[in-house]
């Protein structure tokens, strides 16, 4: 899906420079890029800059700004905060879809969730993490795949944390509201269980009450420090890092394995592909598909609980992510 200012780049027309208005000479499109890139782990380069000053042009109009440099100087100030994040909404690409790269959700139902659904039974806790989830349909997919197969899931201390840098997205997430043409490629008995037409809005639908309590919608920076307590037993972080540089990926993926329990899965997006220096730290399970190498036998889940946890009630325990900006402060972890 794409976002009003965040849209997939194939379909934004490059704008010419000529006459999209202002101009971006090259020293300050530098020190754009190397602002953006500190800010969120994105690389600009000089083949997108129509791009960039399509996307930003809206912003410079927004503020009754003529000129790039001016701009600049606003993003780059200390007091430029509300701005910068702007500025990011306004660069990110948001394309998603339900159930995209389908063979993820075919391993998580065959293989993953079973051990995970009888260790959530036998009262362990099983969190799910959508890392960079733009306008929610990963998470909602998850979800759906999760009820599917486990429908008192909410009754267990089962969760789905959907996270990304745009604040924008994390609110037409959290909605959950779509046109009901995005959920077309959905089979119609999904649809049918899952996806509710709106009362007031008859070309949109809204995804079903129980997969929402799932959930918990948070902005977060990938680049910043992440504020879990617990692991995640399955991390989905696809098509995002392919917008990052390849330091700033070398950075993520031993990341990403200190966030997952031992055993526990990690998929990313189709042209995506750990670097060698994070061979060491996974194992191959699928296409795009990986699993947190490590000494723990996964069946170990099912055997009641493992990690050292103790039985929980049916309730997610207190959180300890910070409120989001929006000041809302979800139970989590
Ligand atoms: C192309 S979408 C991918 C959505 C979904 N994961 C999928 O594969 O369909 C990329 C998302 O990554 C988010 N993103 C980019 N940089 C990020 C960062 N530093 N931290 C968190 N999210 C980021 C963007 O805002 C965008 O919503």
């Amino acid at each position: 899906m794409t976002t009003a200012g965040a849209g997939a780049g194939a379909r934004v027309e490059p704008v010419s420079e000529a006459t999209a208005g202002p101009s971006l000479d090259r020293e300050v499109f530098r020190r754009l890029a190397r602002l953006v890139h500190r800010e969120s782990g994105i690389r600009l380069t000089e083949a997108k800059r129509s791009l960039i000053v399509s996307r930003l042009s809206r912003r410079l109009r927004a503020l009754g700004l003529s000129d790039f440099a001016e701009y600049c100087a606003l993003v780059e100030a200390e007091a430029g905060a509300e701005e910068r994040g702007r500025m990011i909404s306004a660069l990110t690409t948001n394309v998603t879809r339900f159930f995209r790269e389908e063979h993820h959700f075919r391993q998580l139902c065959d293989e993953i969730l079973p051990p995970l659904i009888a260790h959530a039974r036998a009262g362990g806790r099983v969190r799910l993490w959508s890392a960079g989830c733009s306008t929610g349909e990963e998470p909602y997919s998850l979800a759906i795949t999760l009820v599917e197969r486990f429908p008192d899931a909410a009754a267990h201390d089962v969760r789905i944390l959907a996270s990304d840098i745009d604040p924008c997205v994390i609110e037409t997430a959290r909605r959950g509201r779509y046109p009901a043409s995005s959920a077309a490629a959905l089979p119609a008995e999904l649809r049918r269980r899952y996806l509710m037409p709106c009362k007031d809005a008859p070309d949109q639908v809204e995804l079903e009450r129980t997969l929402r309590a799932l959930i918990s919608f948070r902005e977060l920076n990938l680049l910043s420090r992440w504020p879990f307590r617990g692991r995640f037993d399955v991390i989905m972080c696809r098509n995002v890092v392919i917008y990052f540089d390849a330091p700033t990926q070398e950075m993520l993926w031993p990341r990403f394995a200190e966030a997952l329990a031992p055993g526990g899965h990690l998929f990313i997006g189709h042209s995506e592909r750990l670097t060698s220096s994070a061979a060491s730290l996974f194992r191959n399970t699928g296409v795009t598909a990986y699993r947190r190498a490590g000494p723990e036998a996964p069946e170990s889940r099912c055997a009641g609980v493992g990690q050292g946890d103790t039985p929980k009630p049916a309730r997610p325990s207190p959180g300890d992510v910070p409120p989001s900006r929006s000041g809302r402060t979800t139970q989590w972890a």
